[in-house]
Parts: structure tokens; C-alpha cells; sequence
């Protein structure tokens, strides 16, 4: 019997690796061992450096211009020059100034060990080309080879940044932080800014430098707004319960902090909210900050209906025992490994009209039952909204037209997290859910 358990047990680890062999497995840049030229290596005006796009091109070889013009990650080592950066470097008490510590060069630019560093590597260029694409060295000369195709290019080291999983690994490896690198509450409170991300957003926001048509897809695949937002929060809540359970997960006596919902303790006494009731938990506790699972719990109900429940009830028993301190390791173990489960039935999933409109609804419904209360949570609803409403408009699946100004009124009411108002924010919810259910919708 207890054999037999054992080689269940083995079958299920197998699976289990193969599943996350194939999903997001790749080797973040930074930790290649392949070697990484320099931006200079792509910056030609004959490869990605033309001021102008080209016609005969299936990409728009303007990318290096779009990045060093607009892109905030050009310039994401120079904020390590800043008046800002060198408070927190001297609050902390940095041996070494900001822009010399591997505690912020490990985020703000490409920090490779040194063995992986060429000539025309420079740490001053920033989070470029190869911070996020991979290390050039293998693939420089045969990606534009006759006959070059994608996954020649990832065999030979190129990041998969069309996929997923593995882009949302990518940008979350800083956006968020991993296990190797992280801003915790400290560095928050020497002055870091709080993060947030939400994987559709902030492609889109970019600037993107490429564009998605069809022969993008002939090429790499198929690209959905909606299921990037879905992997988003299932890899984004997967990191976080990671986190937690890790030795990152710990500051001293105390859990660390950065994990939890930061306005569940800085808001004024005086502004009494009582909103931890809304995970079931009793008043006055601090909420782990659970933004992308309640997000998730959305996604849940149309990719996996049968165990949505479950999922939902798992949560709940989190949040439950990060309040009385008894289990909250397993329990956070428990939700991690039913999103890893979860991650690939989204990867596969085709994302409906009627999904689209049932997760829209669904935010809603939540928001109205007060399950936003944390500002954190109606944060990404908000962004969860707009990807929505702006897919199902491209789609012509609803006249998102007139949801515009309801839409950019809620945006107001999570512009600035201090000044939060939950019930600010379920008035203008209430007028949205109209706008849905009568004359808007096909
Ligand atoms: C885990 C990755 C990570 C680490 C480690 C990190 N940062 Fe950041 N930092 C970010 C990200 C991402 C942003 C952008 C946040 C946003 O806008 O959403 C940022 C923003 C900033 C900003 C504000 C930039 C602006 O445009 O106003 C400063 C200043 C800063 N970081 C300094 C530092 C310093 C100094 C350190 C080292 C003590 C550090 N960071 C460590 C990821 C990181
Ligand atoms: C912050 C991460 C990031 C940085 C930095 C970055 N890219 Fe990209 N790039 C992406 C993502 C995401 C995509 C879209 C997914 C894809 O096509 O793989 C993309 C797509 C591309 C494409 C493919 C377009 C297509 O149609 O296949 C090219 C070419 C490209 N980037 C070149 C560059 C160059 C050159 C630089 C440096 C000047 C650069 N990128 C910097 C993330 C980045
Ligand atoms: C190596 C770390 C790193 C990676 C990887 C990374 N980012 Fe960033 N990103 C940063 C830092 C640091 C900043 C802040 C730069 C600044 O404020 O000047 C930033 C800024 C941004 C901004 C501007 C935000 C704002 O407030 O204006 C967007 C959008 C963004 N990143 C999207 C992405 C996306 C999408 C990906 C994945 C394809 C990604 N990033 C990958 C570190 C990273
Ligand atoms: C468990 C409660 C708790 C949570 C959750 C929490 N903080 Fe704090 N925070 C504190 C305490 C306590 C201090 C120290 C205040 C002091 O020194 O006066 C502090 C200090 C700070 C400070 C410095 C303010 C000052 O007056 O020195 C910043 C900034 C900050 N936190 C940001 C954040 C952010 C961002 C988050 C969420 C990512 C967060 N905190 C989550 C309790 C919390």
C-alpha cells in the first residue's frame, strides 16, 4: 500500500516537473551563462537602431530608438544617481553608494556576474536589449540569418518574451521581486516606492516597440490580452506565496512586511474601515496582501469552474491562518501548488465573449460586495477592467465606447493610494455595472 502511495506520489512529481519544465522554466537574463554584448550590438541604423520603421521588415527595427527615447528602463540605472536613491542608499546604510550595490543594480539594470560581461557591455545602459531578450551571444549572427526562426533563436538563448508565463516570470522577477532580489518593507521605508504591476498594462505602456499582427502570431504564436492578464496574476500570486514561505518571508521577529496589505496598517485610526472583516478573519488584523488572488478567484471561475470553490475556500483558510499564526506555511504551500495546477488550463484556455463579459461582471460584483476595500485589490480591478473593456471593444464583442468616462472616473478613485476611498470607489462601480447591463452591451 505504502508502495503504491510512493509511486503515486513519484507519477505526480514527474508531472509535476514537466508541467513547469514547459511553463516559464527559461532562465531569467540576468542569470544566463551565455555572455551579453551591449546594447551597441543592436543599435545599428541597419538593425534595430533606424529612426523610421521599415516597410519591408517583419519587425519594426526602430526598437532601439523607441527604447532609448521613451522607455523609462533606459533610464532605470540613472534613478540610481538620484537625490532619492542616495537617501535610501544613506538610510540604509549601504557599504557602497546606490548605483555600486547589487541590492539595486540587480533591478535597475542588467547585472550579469562578470564572467558574462563583453566589452561593449556597459552597467550604465540601463535594463536593455538583453535584460530582457537574453544574453546575444549564440544568437546575434543567426537571428538574422535566411531562414532564422524563433525557436532557433530561444535554442540558442534567446528569452521567450512572447510567452506568457515566461514574460510574466520576466518582468515579475523586478516588478515584484523573487527570492534572489526584492524590496522589502526596510527599503520601502527608506524611501523605495511601493510597487505595482499588472502584466497587460504595463506591456502596453511600455512603450511597445513591436506590434502584434499576424504575422506576429504566424511567428510566435497566439497573443491574448486577457489570458496575459490571467497568467499575470496566477505567476504574480505564485511569487508572492513563494515569498512568504522562503527566508525573504521574514524580517526579524515579524513576517515581512512588503507582503501584506500596506494600507491595512498605514491609514489614519481615526478613518475606521473595519475592512478586514471582508476575508472573514475578525477586525484589526493585518490582510496579506492578496490584490492578485482575488484576481485569480475571478479567473478561476471561467478556466477551472469545478474547482473554483475549492480555490476560494483555500484562500480563505490563508487568510485565516495568516491571522491566527497556526498553518499559514502550508496553507500558503496549499494555494501555491492549486495555481501551479491552474497555470497551464489558462495558457490553454481561449478566452471567450461571454468569459470577457462574465470576468467583467464578476469584478464588479465583487467590488460592490466590498471585497476592494483594500486599496491594493480595487487597484488591480481597475487595471483588470480596463484590459477587458478595451478587448472586448477591439473585438467588437460590446460598444466599449461609452464605458470610457465611467471607466477613467474609477482610474480617478485609485490614483492616489493615501487618499483611497472604498466608498468612492463602489459608487462609481454601481454606475459602471449599469452602463454594462443596459444599452452597452450587444
Ligand atoms: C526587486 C527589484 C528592485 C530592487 C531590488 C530595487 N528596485 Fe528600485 N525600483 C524597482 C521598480 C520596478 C521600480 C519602478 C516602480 C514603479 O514605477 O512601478 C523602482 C523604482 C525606484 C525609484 C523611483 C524611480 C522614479 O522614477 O522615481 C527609485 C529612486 C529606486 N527604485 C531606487 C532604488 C534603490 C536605491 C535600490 C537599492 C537600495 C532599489 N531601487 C532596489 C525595482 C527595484
Ligand atoms: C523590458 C523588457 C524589454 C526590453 C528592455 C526590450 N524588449 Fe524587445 N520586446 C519585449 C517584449 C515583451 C516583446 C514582445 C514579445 C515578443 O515579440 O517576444 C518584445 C519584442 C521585440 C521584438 C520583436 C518584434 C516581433 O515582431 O517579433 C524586437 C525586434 C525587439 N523586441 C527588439 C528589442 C531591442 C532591439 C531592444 C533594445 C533596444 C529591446 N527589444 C528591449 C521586451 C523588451
Ligand atoms: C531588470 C529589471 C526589470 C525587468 C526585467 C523589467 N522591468 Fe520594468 N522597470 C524596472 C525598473 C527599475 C523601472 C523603473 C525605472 C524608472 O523609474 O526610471 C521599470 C519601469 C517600468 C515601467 C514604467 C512604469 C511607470 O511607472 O511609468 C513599465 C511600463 C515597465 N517597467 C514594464 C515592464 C514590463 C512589461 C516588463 C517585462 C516585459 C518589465 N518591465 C521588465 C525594472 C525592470
Ligand atoms: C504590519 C503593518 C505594516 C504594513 C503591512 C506595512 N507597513 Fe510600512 N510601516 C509600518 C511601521 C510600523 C513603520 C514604522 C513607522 C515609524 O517608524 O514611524 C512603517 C514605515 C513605513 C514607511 C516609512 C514611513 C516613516 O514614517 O518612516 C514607509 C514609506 C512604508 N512603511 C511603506 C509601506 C509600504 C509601501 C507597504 C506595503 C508594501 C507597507 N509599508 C506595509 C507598518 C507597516
Amino acid at each position: 500500500m505504502i508502495a503504491r502511495y510512493k509511486l503515486l506520489l513519484t507519477i505526480a512529481a514527474v508531472a509535476l516537473l514537466q508541467v513547469s519544465a514547459a511553463y516559464g522554466a527559461a532562465v531569467l537574463p540576468q542569470y544566463s551563462h551565455d555572455k551579453t554584448l551591449g546594447v551597441g550590438s543592436c543599435a545599428s541604423s541597419l538593425c534595430h537602431g533606424a529612426v523610421e520603421t521599415w516597410r519591408d521588415s517583419n519587425v519594426f527595427q526602430n526598437e532601439y530608438v523607441t527604447w532609448s527615447r521613451s522607455d523609462k528602463h533606459a533610464r532605470a540605472y540613472a534613478v540610481l544617481l538620484n537625490d532619492k536613491s542616495k537617501a535610501i542608499a544613506k538610510k540604509l546604510a549601504l557599504p557602497k553608494p546606490a548605483h555600486e550595490s547589487d541590492l539595486c543594480l540587480d533591478c535597475h539594470t542588467h547585472n550579469p556576474k562578470p564572467a558574462q560581461r563583453t566589452q561593449g557591455f556597459q552597467i550604465a545602459d540601463g535594463i536593455a536589449c538583453e535584460s530582457c531578450h537574453g544574453p546575444a551571444d549564440r544568437w546575434v549572427k543567426s537571428h538574422v540569418e535566411p531562414g532564422a526562426t524563433h525557436a532557433n533563436n530561444v535554442a540558442r538563448g534567446m528569452y521567450p518574451t512572447e510567452d506568457d508565463v515566461s514574460r510574466a516570470r520576466l518582468c515579475l522577477s523586478c516588478h515584484l521581486g523573487t527570492k534572489d532580489k526584492f524590496v522589502t518593507h526596510k527599503i520601502m521605508s527608506a524611501g523605495h516606492p511601493r510597487m505595482s504591476f499588472e502584466l497587460d498594462t504595463f506591456t502596453q505602456i511600455g512603450p511597445a516597440h513591436f506590434r502584434i499582427d499576424a504575422d506576429w502570431q504566424r511567428r510566435k504564436g497566439s497573443w491574448n490580452e486577457v489570458r496575459a492578464w490571467a497568467i499575470g496574476q496566477a505567476v504574480a500570486s505564485q511569487e508572492l506565496l513563494t515569498l512568504l514561505q522562503g527566508p525573504r518571508g521574514r524580517d526579524g521577529l515579524f513576517p515581512e512586511l512588503v507582503l501584506f496589505d500596506c494600507h491595512s496598517c498605514h491609514h489614519p485610526m481615526a478613518d475606521v474601515r473595519n475592512t478586514a472583516a471582508r476575508v472573514g478573519a475578525g477586525p484589526g488584523f493585518v490582510r496579506l496582501n492578496d490584490a492578485n488572488l482575488l484576481m485569480l478567484r475571478q479567473i478561476a471561475r471561467r478556466v477551472v469552474p469545478a474547482d473554483a470553490a475549492v480555490f476560494a475556500q483555500h484562500v480563505e483558510r490563508l487568510h485565516k491562518s495568516v491571522a491566527s499564526g497556526s498553518d499559514a506555511l502550508a496553507q500558503a504551500r496549499a494555494v501555491e501548488q492549486l495555481i501551479a495546477a491552474m497555470i497551464p488550463k489558462i495558457s490553454s484556455h481561449k478566452f471567450s465573449g461571454e468569459d470577457l463579459k462574465a470576468v467583467m461582471l464578476g469584478l464588479i460584483d465583487d467590488g460592490l460586495t466590498g471585497q476592494y476595500s483594500d486599496y491594493q485589490g480595487a487597484e488591480q480591478a481597475v487595471m483588470a477592467m480596463q484590459s477587458v473593456a478595451d478587448l472586448l471593444g477591439r473585438q467588437n464583442l460590446m460598444r466599449t465606447q461609452p464605458l470610457k468616462p465611467t471607466i477613467k472616473r474609477l482610474l480617478a478613485t485609485v490614483s492616489q493610494d493615501e487618499k483611497y476611498q472604498p466608498a468612492a470607489f463602489t459608487k462609481v462601480l454601481r454606475e459602471l455595472k449599469t452602463n454594462v447591463e443596459t444599452g452597452t452591451g450587444k
